[in-house]
């Protein structure tokens, strides 16, 4: 009998139902399974950020979450965030910040900003370098990702006035 197990899940505000086995984690799921490539394997042990996406709106590093946890959860993926063809703020901001270069870790940290900015649309340089913590670089240093993370809380704000 197989051990796969059938999981539903709104992903991208999409309705999902995959199969997955109870050791298989979010992102493998996500690569794997649902070819969304987006979210960036590094680490595999939670250690770099790389495969960062939200559920239920908070960011998780999606290499520590069971793919089976994900039932019945909300998630939120690189490949959602775009606004059709448009990029969204946070996208532009790393973009024209020059804040990336290989790309690896893009993914993770425009997630983990995206629920910093819901969280906190105002945050100082701190508490964007706090935020952030958790998602490792290993190109750009951390000076761009901040000033794009400040770039893009001040094209919101301006969007939303
Ligand atoms: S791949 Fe998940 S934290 Fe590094
Ligand atoms: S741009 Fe290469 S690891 Fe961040």
């Amino acid at each position: 009998m197989s051990g796969k197990r059938v999981v539903s899940a709104t992903i991208n505000g999409e309705e999902v139902q995959f199969l997955c086995e109870p050791r298989q984690t979010l992102l493998e799921v996500l690569r794997d399974t649902l070819d969304m490539t987006g979210t960036k394997e590094g680490c595999t042990n939670g250690n770099c950020g790389a495969c960062t996406v939200l559920m239920n709106g908070r960011p998780v590093v999606s290499c520590l979450v069971l793919a089976l946890e994900a039932q019945e959860a909300e998630i939120r993926t690189i490949e959602g965030v775009s606004c059709g063809s448009e990029l969204n703020p946070v996208q532009s901001a790393f973009l024209e910040g020059a804040a990336l270069q290989c790309g690896i870790c893009t993914p993770g940290f425009i997630m983990q900003t995206e629920a910093l900015l819901e969280a906190n649309p105002q945050p100082t340089e701190d508490e964007i370098r706090f935020y952030l913590s958790g998602n490792l670089c290993r190109c750009t240093g951390y000076d761009k990702i901040v000033r794009a993370v400040q770039a893009a809380a001040q094209q919101r704000q301006a969007a939303a006035e």
